[in-house]
C-alpha cells in the first residue's frame, strides 16, 4: 500500500471503523471519516490531523438516508478526493423476533448494511479499476459464516450476503489492481454490544472469545493487502467456521444451542 492516498471509511466514529483511521493514519493514508455523530468525528480528525502529516475530512451522515451514498461520492468528487481505499464497515444488530421488530428499523438497517455497503462500492470501484489499484474491505461478520438463529433475525443474512458478494466482486476484480476483502471478526469490544443492549449477556462469555478492535483491524489490512478474499480474524473464530464447515448442521446446532440463547436477545 502506498501512502499519500485517501481511505473512505464508514462506521468511523467509534470501534473497529475509528481504529482503521487510526492506523491507516499511522501509514500515512489520509481519511474520509464517515458516520452520524458529528462531535466523535470531529474529535478523531482533530487527534489524527494533530498526531499525523495527514489530511482528513468528515462528513456526517446517516447511512439509512436513501440518498446519502450518492452525496458522499459527490463530496469526495467535489473535493477532489480520490479513494483508494473503501472500508464499509458502520453496522449494529437489531434485537428481537422478526415481527416484534417494526418494519422501519429492519428497513434502516437493510439499507445501512446491505445497500450502501453495496452502492458505495458501486460509486468508488470504477474509478479505482481505471486507477488499476483500490483496497475494498467490507466488513461482515463470524455470525455470517456459522449457522442460522432466532433472533436478530437479519444480521447473520446480511452478513451472509456481505461475504458472498465480496468474494465474487473479489473474483471479478482479478487482474484489475483492486483487491477485495470481506472481514470476519467474531467478538470484538466496540460499543457494539452497548448499542444493542446485549453487554450484560456477552461480558459472560469467557475473554478469550474476544478480540481487541486494534487486533481485528491490523489483521483486516493485512488481509486486504494480500488480496484475500474472504478473512476471519482469530484462530477461535476460524476453527468455529472451518467445524460449522464440516460437522452436520444438526451437531453443530447442538453443539451452539446454549450459547446461542445466551448471547441472542429476544
Ligand atoms: N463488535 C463486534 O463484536 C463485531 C463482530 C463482528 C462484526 N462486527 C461488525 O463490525 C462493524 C463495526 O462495528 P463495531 O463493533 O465497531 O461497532 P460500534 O463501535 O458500535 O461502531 C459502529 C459504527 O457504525 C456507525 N453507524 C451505525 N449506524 C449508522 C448509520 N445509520 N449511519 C452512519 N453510521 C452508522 C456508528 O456511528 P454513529 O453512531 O456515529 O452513526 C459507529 O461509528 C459492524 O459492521 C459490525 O456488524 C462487529
Amino acid at each position: 500500500m502506498k501512502k499519500n492516498q485517501w481511505a473512505l471509511i464508514t462506521g468511523a466514529s467509534a470501534g473497529i471503523g475509528a481504529e482503521f483511521a487510526k492506523q491507516l493514519a499511522a501509514k500515512g493514508w489520509s481519511i474520509v471519516l464517515v458516520a452520524r455523530r458529528e462531535d466523535k468525528l470531529q474529535e478523531l480528525k482533530k487527534s489524527l490531523e494533530g498526531q499525523y502529516a495527514i489530511e482528513c475530512h468528515y462528513i456526517a451522515k446517516d447511512l439509512s438516508e436513501p440518498t446519502a451514498n450518492q452525496e458522499i461520492f459527490s463530496y469526495c468528487q467535489s473535493n477532489n478526493l480520490k479513494i483508494d481505499m473503501l472500508i464499509n464497515n458502520a453496522g449494529y444488530g437489531v434485537p428481537g423476533d422478526f415481527d416484534a421488530v417494526d418494519w422501519k428499523t429492519h428497513q434502516q438497517m437493510l439499507q445501512v448494511m446491505l445497500v450502501s455497503v453495496t452502492e458505495l462500492t458501486h460509486l468508488f470501484y470504477p474509478a479505482m479499476k481505471a486507477r488499476k489499484k483500490g483496497f475494498i474491505i467490507n466488513v461482515a461478520s463470524l455470525a455470517g459464516l456459522v449457522i442460522p438463529t432466532a433472533g436478530h433475525t437479519l444480521y447473520g443474512a446480511v452478513k451472509s450476503y456481505l461475504i458472498k458478494y465480496s468474494h465474487s466482486l473479489h473474483l471479478e476484480a482479478k487482474n484489475s489492481g483492486v483487491h477485495v476483502t470481506a472481514l470476519c471478526p467474531g467478538f470484538t469490544y466496540s460499543e457494539f454490544h452497548d448499542v444493542n443492549g446485549t453487554r450484560s449477556m456477552v461480558s459472560q462469555m469467557s475473554k478469550k472469545m474476544w478480540m481487541t478492535a486494534e487486533d481485528v483491524v491490523s489483521q483486516g489490512l493485512t488481509a486486504v493487502k494480500q488480496n484475500k478474499p474472504v478473512y476471519v480474524n482469530g484462530w477461535r473464530n476460524r476453527m468455529i467456521a472451518n467445524l460449522v464447515k464440516i460437522l452436520p448442521e444438526k451437531l453443530v446446532r447442538v453443539l451452539m444451542s446454549g450459547s446461542i440463547k445466551k448471547y441472542r436477545k429476544r
